[in-house]
C-alpha cells in the first residue's frame, strides 16, 4: 500500500507526484504573475510566499528523489524499448530541472542583496553576497528554465494521456489509484 510493487504506485509515490505537481503549477502561475503586480505590499506578499513556497519544493523533491532511490517504480508499460526509455528520459529531466529551478531562485535573490526567508520561520543561509549584475544572469536563467519546465510538463501530461486514450494501458490510472 506504502510501497510501490512490480505492477502498482504505492500511496506515497502518487501523494509526492501530485503535491508537487499543484505546488510547480501554482509556482508557474504566481511567477508569472510576479512581474505584472505593482511594487507594493501585496507584490512583496507574494514574491515571499513564491520563495518560501520554492524552497519547500525543493526540499520535498529531495525527499521524493529518495523515496524513488529506495523505492524503485512499476515495470514500464510502453509499447517499445525505445519509448520506455524516452519516458526515463523525461522523468530525470524533470527531476533535473525541479532541482535547478528553485537552486537559480535562490541564488538570485542571494545575489540581489535579498535573503530568502522561508515562511519568516527560518532564512536559508548566504552562500553569495551581493552582485546584481550576475544576478540577472540568474534572473534571464531562472526564466528559461522555467518556460523549459512548462514545456516539458506540457509533453509529459500529453504522454500520459496519449498512454491512456491511445494504447489504452493502465499507466495514467497507475499514478492516480495505484493499480
Ligand atoms: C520550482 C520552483 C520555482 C518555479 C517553477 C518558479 C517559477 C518562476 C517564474 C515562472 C517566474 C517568472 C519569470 C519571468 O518573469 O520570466 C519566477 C520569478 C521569480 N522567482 Fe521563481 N520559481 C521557483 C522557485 C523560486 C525560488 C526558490 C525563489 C527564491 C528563493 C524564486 C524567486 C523568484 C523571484 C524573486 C522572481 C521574480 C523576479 C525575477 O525573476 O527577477 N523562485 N519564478
Ligand atoms: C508539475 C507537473 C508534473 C511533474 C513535475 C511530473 C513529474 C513526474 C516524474 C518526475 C515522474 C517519474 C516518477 C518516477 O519514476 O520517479 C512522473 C511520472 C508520471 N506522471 Fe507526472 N509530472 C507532472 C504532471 C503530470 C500530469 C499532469 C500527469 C497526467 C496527465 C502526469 C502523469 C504521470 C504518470 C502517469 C506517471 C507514471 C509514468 C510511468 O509509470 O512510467 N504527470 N511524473
Amino acid at each position: 500500500m506504502f510501497t510501490n510493487t512490480e505492477e502498482s504506485f504505492g500511496i506515497i509515490a502518487r501523494l509526492f507526484h501530485w503535491l508537487v505537481f499543484l505546488m510547480v503549477v501554482g509556482m508557474l502561475i504566481v511567477g508569472s504573475l510576479l512581474d505584472s503586480l505593482p511594487d507594493g505590499a501585496v507584490k512583496s506578499l507574494f514574491i515571499g510566499l513564491h520563495k518560501s513556497t520554492g524552497v519547500v519544493l525543493l526540499l520535498l523533491v529531495l525527499l521524493r528523489l529518495c523515496w524513488r532511490l529506495i523505492n524503485p517504480k512499476p515495470r514500464d508499460l510502453g509499447a517499445s524499448p525505445f519509448e520506455n526509455k524516452l519516458g526515463h528520459l523525461m522523468h530525470i529531466f524533470l527531476y533535473l530541472l525541479l532541482i535547478v529551478q528553485p537552486i537559480t531562485g535562490i541564488i538570485m535573490s542571494q545575489l540581489a542583496g535579498y535573503p530568502v526567508k522561508v515562511y519568516g520561520m527560518f532564512t536559508v543561509p548566504a552562500f553569495f553576497g551581493p552582485n546584481p549584475q550576475l544576478s540577472k544572469v540568474f534572473s534571464e536563467t531562472h526564466s528559461v528554465v522555467a518556460t523549459v519546465l512548462a514545456i516539458s510538463i506540457v509533453i509529459h501530461a500529453a504522454a500520459a494521456l496519449k498512454h491512456h486514450y491511445l494504447d489504452r494501458d493502465r499507466t495514467l490510472m497507475r499514478m492516480i489509484v495505484g493499480k
